[in-house]
């Protein structure tokens, strides 16, 4: 199928149905659970519903396969968009772990990112663990903002833990987007 976004590092592009085993060993991992709301064991009966969702034509959740080299390494999406009050969050993983910290993930969702606001979004927002380190490093790279902490929030393994908001506006984009433009004209002088 034909990419939806890409650059010279990494693609997206829609998620097809030959993707679902793939996606259903990815994310049933427990270290993969453990880090999401989705704790449940993901059924390919869920999962077959799920698909019907994310392909049809009214649908709010907008995600794809993340590429690098033709393969496939992880997903991501714009999820519960809402054009009325311009906003969506941004789901994320990369699936094997020995694909992880080589600069997949703040690629593509740079790419992401760019694109939603672009369609004219003003929030995109993320739900993260207050431990899922990577996660909030990840973010708080790409310039979201820790908007708030639901405490106790989740329960997992017989203890709560606290989740994370962050955000990021359109107007923080082009903030961040123009001081990295004013770094690269200084640095070339
Ligand atoms: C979080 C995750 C998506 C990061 O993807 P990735 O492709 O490994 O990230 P990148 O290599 O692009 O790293 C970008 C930045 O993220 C942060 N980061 C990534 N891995 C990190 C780690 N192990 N420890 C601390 N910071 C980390 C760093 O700020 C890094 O920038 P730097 O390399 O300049 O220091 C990946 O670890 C993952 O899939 N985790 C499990 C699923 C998950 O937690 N999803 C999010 C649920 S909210």
């Amino acid at each position: 199928m034909s990419e939806f976004l890409s650059n010279e590092f990494i693609a997206l592009r829609p998620i097809e149905e030959s993707d679902l085993e793939q996606l259903r060993t990815w994310r049933n991992a427990p270290e993969l659970r453990e880090r999401t709301r989705e704790w449940k064991a993901l059924t390919s009966r869920d999962q077959a519903r799920w698909f019907e969702r994310i392909t049809s034509d009214e649908r709010k959740d907008h995600m794809f396969m993340v590429m690098h080299k033709q393969c496939a390494i992880g997903v991501i999406g714009l999820c519960g968009w809402n054009m009325h009050d311009r906003h969506a969050e941004i789901s994320f993983y990369v699936g094997d772990t020995e694909n992880r910290g080589k600069g997949y993930m703040s690629t593509a969702l740079s790419l992401l990112i760019d694109w939603g606001f672009k369609q004219g979004l003003h929030r995109i927002w993320a739900e993260v663990f207050a431990f899922n380190i990577p996660s909030i490093k990840l973010l708080e790279k790409l310039g979201f903002a820790v908007e708030g902490k639901q405490r106790d929030h989740v329960f997992r393994d017989g203890r709560f833990i606290d989740s994370l908001i962050m955000g990021l506006l359109s107007q923080d984009k082009q903030r961040l987007s123009s001081r990295f433009d004013t770094a690269e004209s200084d640095s070339a002088q």
